[in-house]
């Protein structure tokens, strides 16, 4: 599939037929999320593929009983490890440094950066590299169009919840959940800003 037809086919889908997920496709949907661009290569993504009913119903409750979650035989819960975002961003610039993608003196001010970071409270700096899942999390979902799979983002959660189930320390932050299963319904092109109008 071309990647426009992708981008202008992809719909957020609510309605899963109960079909299962072939464990190949999750597989591929998380190698298109490994691919994805991150700030300094730290590729700090986390997901957890909850596959079971019994937690599908637990993250759509943490999820405001946004019902339709747990209707889709595969949820991925796509998190930041923060810990992970400070070593990969340490290294990660480094390596930039050493093959000259990056200039000494960028390298330098990213590293004075990431030591700043490094001395924020750990629940502040989950938000803040919340924006790197976000663009693997996409990967996934147009790739899940190569399968005839549908996705829809989802960001109202309650996190505490979420990371309650799975006992998940300070040091994950829940970035969204990605309910996937085989679409059940062909939802019509939800409405979209004008191009002019998304000029400054
Ligand atoms: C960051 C983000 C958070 C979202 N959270 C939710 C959500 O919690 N529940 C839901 O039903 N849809 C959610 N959506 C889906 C949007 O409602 C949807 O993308 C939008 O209405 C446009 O429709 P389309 O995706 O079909 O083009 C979310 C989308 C994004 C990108």
């Amino acid at each position: 599939m071309e990647t426009s037809e992708a981008i202008v086919n992809r719909r957020s889908i609510r309605k899963f037929k109960s079909d299962p997920v072939p464990d190949e496709h999750v597989t591929a949907l998380i190698e298109a999320a490994r691919l994805a661009p991150s700030g300094c290569n730290a590729q700090p993504w986390r997901f957890k593929i909850v596959k079971d009913l019994k937690t599908r119903n637990k993250l759509a409750e943490a999820a405001y009983n946004q019902s339709f979650i747990a209707q889709a035989p595969v949820v991925i819960v796509c998190c930041a490890d923060v810990s992970g975002y400070i070593e990969g961003s340490s290294s990660g610039i480094q390596d930039l440094g050493k093959i000259g993608a990056v200039e000494d003196e960028i390298v330098n001010i990213i590293c004075a950066n990431i030591n700043e970071t490094k001395k924020m409270e750990i629940n502040e700096i989950g938000p803040r590299i919340a924006v790197n899942v976000a663009i693997a999390v996409e990967h996934m979902v147009l790739r899940a169009l190569d399968f005839n799979l549908g996705t829809c983002w989802i960001r109202a959660l309650e996190e505490d919840k979420v990371k309650e189930i799975f006992n998940w320390d300070e040091n994950i932050y829940v970035v969204a959940l990605l309910p996937l299963g085989f679409p059940a319904e062909e939802p019509v092109p939800r409405t979209r800003l004008k191009l002019e109008d998304l000029l400054l």
